[in-house]
């Protein structure tokens, strides 16, 4: 894809991983519209854009409020004219032993991580195949990997991952590439983690470097899913 003069909506942007990603973006010349919560935070990924020269739009907003998927779909096409990349990046999790996991819990990780990304894609796709456009999925390996104590994290990311490969068949004729991008520890505050910068761990700049290979492959050549992980995590013991 030729990134000059694209679009990209990228939820999550604001820190971590979607913040990397965003930022990537925009130095490689795409229009970024950063998607998330805290309005302070884009603001300041937005000013960081600017002041190296790229193009970025904030849109504060909640992805588990069905009219904001729909209202930042339309700011990213009215901002910069087209959307050719979406990066489903927001997401959560919460650490809690099935027995002990409330409703609103069970209900705030399953929307974030998942239905706002059945929303903003539904929303996005009108546009996505007018260029040949390429969604993101941010999921994780414990979309295939099960963890006990974070249930609900684990099956968000494990039907995001089915999602995708449904979606990917569905779109890949209108020239629409789906890909999903599993990581392994990332060094964020995801989670509550303490933001470190764990020599370990991957960095969010990892990520970023891994999209833009991603939309860098050949028109036809397909990538569809991307598993990533730290080459030496601590052993144990
Ligand atoms: N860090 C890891 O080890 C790791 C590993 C594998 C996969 N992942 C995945 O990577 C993605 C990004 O994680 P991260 O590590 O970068 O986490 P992070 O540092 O906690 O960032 C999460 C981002 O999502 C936004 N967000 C959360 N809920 C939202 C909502 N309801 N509406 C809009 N924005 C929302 C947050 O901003 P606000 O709070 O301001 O809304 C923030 O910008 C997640 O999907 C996560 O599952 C992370």
């Amino acid at each position: 894809m030729e990134l000059r003069g694209a679009s990209a909506l990228i939820t999550g942007a604001s820190r971590g991983i979607g913040r990397a990603i965003s930022r990537r973006l925009a130095a490689s010349g795409v229009g970024v519209t950063a998607v998330a919560r805290t309005p302070s935070d884009l603001d300041r990924l937005v000013r960081e854009i600017k002041a190296e020269g790229g193009r970025a739009f904030a849109f504060p907003g909640d992805v588990r409020d069905a009219s904001v998927c729909v209202a930042a779909v339309a700011r990213a096409v009215e901002a910069h004219g087209r959307l050719q990349i979406l990066v489903n990046n927001a997401g959560i999790g919460v650490r809690s032993p099935v027995a002990d996991t409330s409703d609103e819990d069970w209900a705030e990780v399953l929307d974030t991580n998942l239905t706002a990304v059945f929303r903003l894609t539904r929303a996005a796709l009108p546009h996505l195949v007018q260029g040949g456009g390429h969604v993101f999925m941010v999921s994780s390996l414990a979309g295939q990997n099960p963890i006990a104590g974070m249930a609900a994290y684990c099956a968000s990311k494990a039907a995001l991952d089915h999602f995708a490969r449904c979606l990917m068949l569905e779109v890949r004729q209108q020239g629409v590439k789906v890909t999903t991008l599993a990581p392994g520890s990332v060094a964020t505050g995801f989670g509550g983690e303490r933001e470190e910068t764990a020599a370990w761990k991957l960095q969010p700049d990892d990520i970023a470097g891994a999209v833009l290979d991603l939309l860098r492959t050949r028109d036809d050549a397909h990538l569809s899913r991307v598993e990533m992980r730290p080459l030496r995590p601590p052993t144990r013991a």
